[in-house]
């Protein structure tokens, strides 16, 4: 057991709610085989665990990081340029993502991106991973050894991308219904598994079916998708999807709009799709950097907050810049991306 000492960040409940702010200048951290077992402030700390070690922290003791949104098969391009959405899907993206039927590929990159996020102090992300099985295998195999909690799920895309990145509908609900057999709630539930239609214009209507029929026979899965990212996508979904009222009303069609979905970027939305997102208890995944990076568009957060939809951060890496969500909050919150060294004084 040890006492680290150091800048403390409040740890209990949610942080949603808790002053963002709130710091306890002179705090610690009592920490036994790994575990936190406690915290306050260091006097407190001191007193009720006088026989255990101090060890000064230089940096901010914080509670580990949430990334709602990232591609681990982006790792490698990771701010290459590629024009705007749908073209740098077709010229950077699909071709990297392409490379993951390979297991030792696919196992290299899964270990870069786990050093990734802990190098960043992000210790929990749900993960889009690549349209082969064996990249799925690949993350949580890495994730497995570590102290990472990983949501990830394999990428089923069946039409308007590279044909050895398409998987017909059901092949891909049996080979997803596989990997969700072997890794849904392993590691006494820190592995756990995201059902991942890529979004709407990578999906005929059976694969959103197929879909949503896994969602229905393991409703504890996560649901993840993109939706209303740029303007081109938007026009496009409504040239495939001409009986959908909106965007989003084409997973709603399907019953994949719900609690445990995740809807990355929700730039581009009518009041309707808001309203949608709000009452069905779906959250949102901000990817500031990403939507900079892509020229995608401004998402109004404050809109969606005033609207009552839950938003988290997501780094989206590849199109988004940084591992970091310390400077993807910067990004959303408007403000440089270099962080300050930490004022000692
Ligand atoms: N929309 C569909 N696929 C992707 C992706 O890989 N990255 C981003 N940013 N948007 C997408
Ligand atoms: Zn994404």
């Amino acid at each position: 057991m040890l006492i680290k000492r150091g800048r403390l960040r409040p740890f209990s409940g949610a942080i949603t709610g808790v002053d963002p702010f709130a710091i306890i200048r002179n705090g610690a951290l009592v920490v036994d085989d790994g575990e936190v077992l406690d915290y306050g402030t260091a006097s407190e700390m001191i007193a009720e665990y006088p026989d255990a070690p101090i060890v000064d922290s230089p940096g901010l003791l914080t509670p580990g990081h949430y990334d709602a949104h990232v591609h681990y098969s982006q790792t490698r391009i990771m701010g290459t340029f590629g024009g705007g959405l749908l073209e740098w899907l077709e010229s950077v993206t699909f071709p990297e993502e392409a490379r993951f039927d390979d297991p030792a590929y696919a196992r290299s990159v899964a270990r870069e991106f786990c050093d990734a996020l802990e190098a960043v102090g992000t210790t929990s992300a749900t993960v889009f991973c690549a349209s082969s099985p064996v990249s799925v295998d690949a993350l949580f195999e890495e994730a497995r050894h570590r102290s990472l909690r990983i949501c990830a799920g394999l990428v089923m895309m069946d039409r308007n991308a590279p044909s050895a990145l398409l998987t017909p509908a059901m092949e891909a609900y049996d080979q997803s219904r596989a990997l969700i057999e072997r890794w849904h709630g392993a590691e006494n539930g820190r592995l756990t598994y995201a059902i991942t239609p890529r979004f709407a214009p990578t999906s005929t209507p059976a694969l959103l079916e197929a879909a949503a029929t896994l969602w229905e026979e393991f409703p504890t899965c996560t649901l993840q998708t993109h939706l209303a990212e740029s303007t081109d996508e938007v026009e496009w979904v409504r040239r495939l999807f001409p009986d959908a009222p909106d965007y989003l009303g084409v997973y709603e069609s399907f019953g994949l709009v719900g609690p445990g979905a995740i809807f990355a970027h929700a730039i581009h939305l009518s009041d309707r799709e808001v309203g949608l997102l709000a009452e069905s208890g779906a959250v949102v995944a901000h990817c500031p950097t990403a939507n900079r990076f892509l020229g995608s568009g401004r998402c109004n957060v404050t809109r969606l907050l005033k609207a009552g939809v839950t938003v988290q951060l997501g780094s989206d890496v590849g199109a988004g810049t940084t591992f970091d969500m310390l400077e993807v909050a910067a990004e959303a919150e408007g403000v440089p991306q270099r962080r300050r060294p930490v004022d000692e004084s």
